[in-house]
């Protein structure tokens, strides 16, 4: 399922759009893809510094959400070898997948955590985004390509509540248009946080969210976001990072892609509480966290 081009980023299309997750979470087995659950860590962390709204649940906006698989980890507090672990068992009994979205609706009713925000999804991936709406993962989800449309009537609606945008192994498919399209629509006040791989550049959505009011920080530790699939991916992330501008040694040389986490925030809220304060740094990840 996946496709390796020489020198270039390795192609997981296959198995994004599939109408389970099984093949998502069994194909990325072997990489470690582990950035979801780091997503799903700082987002809560985040959630919680911003505060309760008065009237009603906080709300997320996951672009790139897939199969709902940060709104499933935040929901649960499970961690990504938990539902690997849930999948596979799926897959050795064969469920349909009418019998797999009544077992995810169960995990999502017995694991669910007090307090959790509503999350609303955004994908180009049709049978993703239907089953992590019929499971209950996304509380509404709409697949649409914001980097080629406007947002439809429904989206510009849901975004009226949106507190936090949140993206995981997104950057890259989603670039400038889709966060300038969503701030167009977006309430003030709304926060941005992006993990971004070190192969990308993402100054042009700073540059973007800068021009609606938001400036952006980065916390100075990086993210391991998956394994290299083999030496010419490796070689070609390698390449990328130092053309960024970046050093290697001890991120992606150790043979993990690695991600930035960025926070874009009202200029006056950063001014108030830096980054730093907000989210004070863990120290940084060694392997033996993944
Ligand atoms: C690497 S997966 C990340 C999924 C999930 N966020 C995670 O971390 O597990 C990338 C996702 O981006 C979606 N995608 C690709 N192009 C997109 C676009 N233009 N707009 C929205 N989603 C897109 C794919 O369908 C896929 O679900």
């Amino acid at each position: 399922m996946i496709s390796h081009q020489p020198l270039q980023k390795a192609d997981f299309g296959a198995i994004y759009d599939q109408p389970d997750p099984r093949a998502y979470f069994l194909t990325l087995e072997p990489y470690d893809y582990v950035i979801a659950q780091h997503g799903a860590d700082l987002f809560s962390r985040l959630l919680q510094a911003r505060g309760p709204t008065d009237v009603r649940r906080q709300r997320i906006l996951d672009v790139c959400c897939s199969y709902g698989v940060v709104a499933t980890l935040m929901k649960t507090g499970l961690d990504v070898a938990a539902l690997t672990e849930h999948y596979r068992t799926a897959a050795a009994q064969d469920l349909t997948r009418e019998q797999l979205i009544e077992a995810d609706r169960r995990l999502l009713q017995e694991a669910s955590v007090p307090g959790r925000a509503d999350v609303i999804g955004l994908d180009v991936a049709a049978n993703a985004v239907d089953y992590a709406r019929a499971t209950g993962a996304l509380d509404a989800g709409v697949i649409e390509n914001l980097e080629v449309d406007p947002p439809s009537a429904e989206l510009v609606a849901l975004m009226s509540d949106v507190d936090l945008i949140t993206t995981t192994g997104g950057v890259g498919y989603v670039t400038e248009p889709t966060f300038d399209r969503l701030l167009d629509v977006a309430h003030e006040g709304v926060w941005v946080a992006s993990f971004c791989l070190r192969t990308y550049d993402y100054d042009p959505v700073i540059n973007t969210l800068e021009k609606h009011g938001l400036t952006t920080e980065r916390l100075s530790q990086t993210f391991p976001q998956r394994r290299f699939t083999g030496p010419a991916e490796e070689k070609w992330a390698l390449d990328r990072v130092r053309k960024n501008g970046a050093d290697p040694t001890g991120k992606e040389a150790t043979g993990y892609y690695h991600a930035e986490f960025y926070l874009s925030r009202p200029a006056c809220e950063v001014e108030r509480l830096p980054l730093a304060q907000l989210l004070p740094e863990r120290s940084e990840f060694s392997m033996s966290d993944l």
